[in-house]
Parts: structure tokens; C-alpha cells; sequence
């Protein structure tokens, strides 16, 4: 059946919204207002052209790296996506276990429909795995600190400080819809039920626990000062503000629009990742997320800079065709489609992908 056929992402799109409601299926693919930004994201990658060196013996290629300091099979792991069993009753569940199955990182959303404990059991029981917390700056300090010590007690190794979203994006296909979390599915990392979630709009949930005074000096010395583990801020876009997370001593950034989904207008993230890394210098760690749909995106991310990447919507679209196997799917053909671009690019491994395999930028984009 050749409808069936998913040969690559763009693929699992189609296939995988067939099967989801309206209403899920607009909350987890559209972006804000006008949908500029989540555009961009994927087509500013087109831009760029690939710069191979030919008769390299690439028979032995290792597109093995590092990510919170463990070996991974390869540079990508899953962003922090909330309402996974929405798309499959297994969710998040699922997501680590085939994270695990590869071999790579995984970030564990606030939203996530199991605890960081039971995630972090389903992928270890496969494999070897780490798993990033993320995490809003909470009105309820004691809530967020309980968060805090949930996700270290379950042996994650870092926090994604979620640094975009003082406030929600406006997302219009939430208000068409009347969005409301399917009944039955709770957020426990925020401590809320089924009943209690569907009282209110998405908006208004978020804004009744997300606190808009975050801020640099209050929040990174607290998260410090209370965990041991690896302190990311996520959603960064500018030089000024890798230099910042440099000066408070965090540990990296993930460049970062929250695949287009809050402000809309800002820059794609492989347009806004050149100048991170620059300010970066090499004193921090950057990785980059949205937009990524093939191998050749992950290998041109990382000829600008990146050390690696994340991939949010194309493991919700993975679960919703076929749960756990459906993202063993994806993460398969993002990883098959890396390797080979390794390989038709003359690279070993990626310590050779650098901005000499980058050919001919068009300015103006796609
Ligand atoms: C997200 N994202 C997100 N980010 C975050 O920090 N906390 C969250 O709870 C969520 N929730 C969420 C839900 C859904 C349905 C989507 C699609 C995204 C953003 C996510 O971590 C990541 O930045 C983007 O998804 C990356 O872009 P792509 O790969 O989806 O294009």
C-alpha cells in the first residue's frame, strides 16, 4: 500500500494528522498568529547548500556524539513536548522507550501526561538513557522545587529553564477550538487532574501557575542553588542573551522559538543560531531545536555550530501513527538520513561536520 508508505517526516505528517481530531491535530501543528515563524523554521534550511568531499572511505562512519555527558547514537533527541498521550495513550511512555531503543536524550515536557519518574522507568528498562526536565518559572515556588526534586530523584540530568513563554503565545487555533485537554489525562508533574485542567482554557491554565516576573539574576542562582543538575536555558534567539546565560554560569542554551508556537515574527532558529554560537565561543553549550525534518537539517545545524539538536513535533506525529513504533520510525529515518548524509558528504564523523561542508548560502531564502 503505497499511501502507507512513510519513506520520510514529511511522510509521517500526512499520515499521522489523518488519524488525529481537528482539535488535536491544529494544537499540535500549528504555530502563532500569522504562522511565520513556524514556516520558517523548516523552510530557512533550504537556504543552504551542501558542500561534499568525494572518495573519502566512509565505511566505517560514527555518527556517535556526546549529550549530557553520555555517548549517543546520534546528535538529536526529543524536545520537550507537553500532552503526549493525546496523541497516543502510551505518550510519553512510549517516546522514552524508543529514545532508548536508539540510544539517545530525551527532554521530559511540565506537561507531560506521566511523572518524570515513570518516563525515566519505561526508557531505562529499554536502555541506557538521559532525560532533561523542562521546566516554567511557577508562581508556587514550593510546586516548582517539588518538580525540581521529582525529576532529580528520578535521575534526570538536566533542566531546560523554558525562558520564552512569560506568557503563552496567542494561538488562535486554541480559541477556535475552545482547546481543552481530552478528559481522563492529567499533568501530575504540575500536580493537576483531568477535572481541574478542563475547567479552563490552555491560556488560562497556564497563566494561573507560570510566573511572568522570571528573570535571570532571581531565577538561575535559585534553580543552582537547590539542584545539582545541569542548568539549560531554553528559547534563546540573540547574542545578548547566550552572553547572559554565559555570565550566570549555566550550563548551555537550546536555540530555541518553541517551534513557532510563541511570539511570531522572530527568527527561524538556524538563522538565529550563528550568533549564539559566536557569543557562545565555546564557553557554553549550544544546541538548537524546531524546524529540523531530515538528516541534512541535523548536519547542517551542526556546520553552523551546533554540538546537537532536538526534534519536538515529529515524535507527537510518530506516537499518533503508531505509538511507540511510530517514533522508532521517526528517529530511525532521521538517523538513517544523517548517517548517509555523512557519508555522501565525506564525513567520519562529526567532529568533520564544519562550516567548510556549507556551500552556497542564498541570502534571501527559499
Ligand atoms: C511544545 N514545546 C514545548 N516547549 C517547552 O519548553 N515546554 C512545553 O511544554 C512544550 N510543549 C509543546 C507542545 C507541543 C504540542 C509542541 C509542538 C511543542 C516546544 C518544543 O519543546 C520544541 O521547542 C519545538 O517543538 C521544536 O520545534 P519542532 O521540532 O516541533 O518544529
Amino acid at each position: 500500500n503505497l499511501d502507507e508508505m512513510i519513506l520520510c517526516i514529511e511522510d509521517l505528517r500526512i499520515a499521522a494528522s489523518k488519524k488525529l481530531s481537528d482539535s488535536a491535530r491544529d494544537f499540535y501543528n500549528s504555530g502563532s498568529t500569522d504562522q511565520i515563524t513556524i514556516h520558517e523554521n523548516s523552510t530557512a534550511y533550504a537556504k543552504y547548500r551542501l558542500r561534499p568531499r568525494v572518495l573519502v572511505d566512509v565505511s566505517k562512519v560514527d555518527t556517535s556524539t556526546k549529550c549530557f555527558g553520555q555517548q549517543v547514537k546520534f546528535p538529536l533527541g526529543v524536545s520537550p513536548a507537553g500532552l503526549q498521550a493525546m496523541a497516543h495513550p502510551s505518550g510519553e511512555l512510549a517516546t522514552s522507550r524508543a529514545c532508548a531503543r536508539l540510544g539517545i536524550s530525551m527532554a521530559i515536557s511540565s506537561f507531560a501526561n506521566y511523572s518524570a519518574k515513570e518516563i525515566r522507568d519505561a526508557g531505562k528498562a529499554i536502555g541506557p538513557i538521559r532525560h532533561a526536565m523542562q521546566l516554567y518559572t511557577m508562581k508556587d515556588r514550593d510546586l516548582e522545587l517539588r518538580i525540581i526534586q521529582n525529576a532529580e530523584a528520578a535521575g534526570c540530568s538536566a533542566i531546560f529553564l523554558t525562558a520564552d513563554s512569560p506568557v503563552l503565545g496567542m494561538r488562535y487555533n486554541e480559541w477556535r477550538h475552545d482547546f481543552r485537554t481530552p478528559a481522563g489525562l492529567a499533568f501530575p508533574i504540575l500536580e493537576r487532574d483531568s477535572e481541574k485542567i478542563r475547567k479552563t482554557s490552555h491560556d488560562d491554565g497556564f497563566t494561573s501557575f507560570n510566573d511572568d516576573a522570571h528573570n535571570w539574576t532571581r531565577d538561575i542562582p535559585w534553580l543552582r542553588s537547590v539542584s545539582q543538575m545541569e542548568i539549560w536555558i531554553k528559547g534563546v534567539l540573540t547574542a545578548e542573551d547566550t552572553l547572559k546565560a554565559v555570565e550566570l554560569g549555566c550550563d548551555g542554551i537550546i536555540v530555541s522559538n518553541h517551534g513557532g508556537r510563541q511570539l511570531d515574527g522572530v527568527a527561524s532558529t538556524i538563522d538565529a543560531l550563528p550568533e549564539c554560537v559566536e557569543a557562545a565561543a565555546g564557553r557554553i553549550r549550544v544546541h538548537v531545536d524546531g524546524g529540523i525534518r531530515a538528516g541534512t537539517d541535523v548536519f547542517k545545524a551542526l556546520a553552523l555550530g551546533a554540538e546537537h539538536v532536538w526534534v519536538g513535533r515529529p515524535a507527537i506525529w510518530g506516537l499518533a501513527y503508531d505509538g511507540q513504533k511510530g517514533v522508532d520510525l521517526m528517529l530511525d529515518t532521521l538517523y538513517n538520513e544523517f548517517k548517509r548524509c555523512m557519508q555522501l558528504t565525506g564525513c567520519n564523523s562529526v567532529k568533520d561536520i564544519t562550516k567548510a561542508c556549507l556551500g552556497v548560502v542564498r541570502p534571501d531564502g527559499p
